[in-house]
């Protein structure tokens, strides 16, 4: 790997969120290479709740512009990816991911047995949530005595927030990259955009991204500066 620290950084402060967008097209090859470098993200577990629904096709954009609250970008991007992540995911990845993580020697034995331990720890909220309320209750109280982690998993749009935004960011700087412009958008709704595309209630609708080429080339933007934000040692 070539790529220096310098060279990376003016990469993610190169990225813009781009509202509009030429009518050039984007090579499906080139939209499958960004969505390969996003699938190597990582998640907690490894358990890969990302699914990506990549909408080009034009009625389907029409579909999607009032439910994301008629923002251009939508109807103008080469591509909208939509970013949902999967509220059943232990479900429908654990044992397949142990399995692919144990046949790749990716995970030591000892490793397989936490997780085993702690995925079901973490998820489960029992018959009519009666578990989810004991862990609430163990978090809130035991809390105070000892550390115990938010309930992340259990609040499972929160936990999905988490882990697809962390898939969409590597999505936008591979787009980068790439010479393709994009725009991060949670102004959607998700009941209508899920009607929009067909997709299933167990999908958490995260983050919406238009991606194509951008037909302008303003480039300055701003942060707030680092003294303000790094807390050194402790806050
Ligand atoms: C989670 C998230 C949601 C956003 N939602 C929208 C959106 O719905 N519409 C939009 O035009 N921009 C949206 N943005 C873009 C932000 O406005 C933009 O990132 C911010 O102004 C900083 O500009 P930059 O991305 O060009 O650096 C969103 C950004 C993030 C990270």
């Amino acid at each position: 790997m070539n790529l220096s620290l310098d060279q990376f950084t003016e990469i993610v402060r190169a990225r813009r969120s781009t509202r509009h967008f030429d009518n050039q097209p984007v090579a499906p090859e080139l939209l499958d290479k960004l969505l390969e470098a996003a699938r190597w993200s990582p998640s907690a577990f490894n358990l890969q709740p990302t699914n990506f629904v990549v909408v080009t096709d034009q009625k389907l954009k029409e579909k999607l512009y009032p439910a994301c609250m008629k923002q251009a970008q939508i109807l103008e991007a080469a591509a909208t990816v939509v970013f949902t992540g999967d509220r059943n995911v232990v479900e429908h990845h654990f044992e397949k991911t142990l399995r692919q993580d144990r046949e790749a020697r990716a995970n030591n034995r000892e490793y397989e047995n936490l997780l085993r331990k702690n995925v079901p720890l973490s998820f489960n909220r029992g018959f009519l949530g009666i578990e989810f309320l004991l862990k609430f209750l163990i978090e809130k109280i035991g809390g105070i005595f000892t550390p115990i982690p938010k309930l992340q998993a259990v609040h499972r749009d929160y936990w999905l927030a988490k882990q697809v935004s962390i898939a969409a960011q590597t999505f936008l700087l591979a787009a980068e990259v790439a010479g393709l412009a994009t725009c991060p958008m949670e102004g959607f709704s998700e009941r209508a955009v899920r009607k929009a595309l067909g997709i299933p209630k167990e999908q958490a609708v995260i983050l919406i991204v238009p991606v194509g080429y951008a037909d302008n080339s303003a480039r300055t933007k701003t942060r707030l500066p680092l003294a303000e934000l790094v807390h050194q040692n402790s806050w």
